[in-house]
């Protein structure tokens, strides 16, 4: 076990609300992986999956962090890959999701 986590993903874990910068690494991380080629955010994106402009209303911050590792695993014949996103990574783009 491994509990090198930076700051924000501690905050996270302990219910401390996370800042803007936490965020926007969260924003490039979701850039970084691609999501919206099927995940339309802000107007912008593809549309095979559906949109996450206001997921918040939607999903427990956990569910949102378990599809982003791998949705597969409790839906089965997803159409979102697993991509291997380490659970730092996820938290982050949480983050971001949870800010829209
Ligand atoms: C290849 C297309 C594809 C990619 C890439 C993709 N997703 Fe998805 N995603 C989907 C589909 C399709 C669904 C709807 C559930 C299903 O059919 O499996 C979904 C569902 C979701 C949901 C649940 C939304 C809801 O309303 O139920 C979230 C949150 C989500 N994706 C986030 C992400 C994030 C974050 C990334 C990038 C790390 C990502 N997705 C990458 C296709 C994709």
């Amino acid at each position: 076990m491994a509990f090198n986590l930076s700051h924000g993903v501690w905050c996270w874990l302990i219910g401390v609300p996370t800042g803007k910068k936490d965020v926007k690494l969260g924003k490039n991380y979701f850039k970084k992986y691609s999501c919206n080629s099927c995940h339309v955010v802000n107007m912008l994106g593809g549309e095979s999956g559906p949109q996450l402009d206001n997921i918040k209303s939607k999903m427990k911050p956990q569910e949102i962090f378990k599809v982003i590792k791998d949705l597969s695993a409790f839906k089965k014949d997803s159409k979102m890959p697993n991509m291997d996103i380490s659970d730092e990574v996820a938290v982050y783009i949480t983050l971001f999701l949870l800010s829209l």
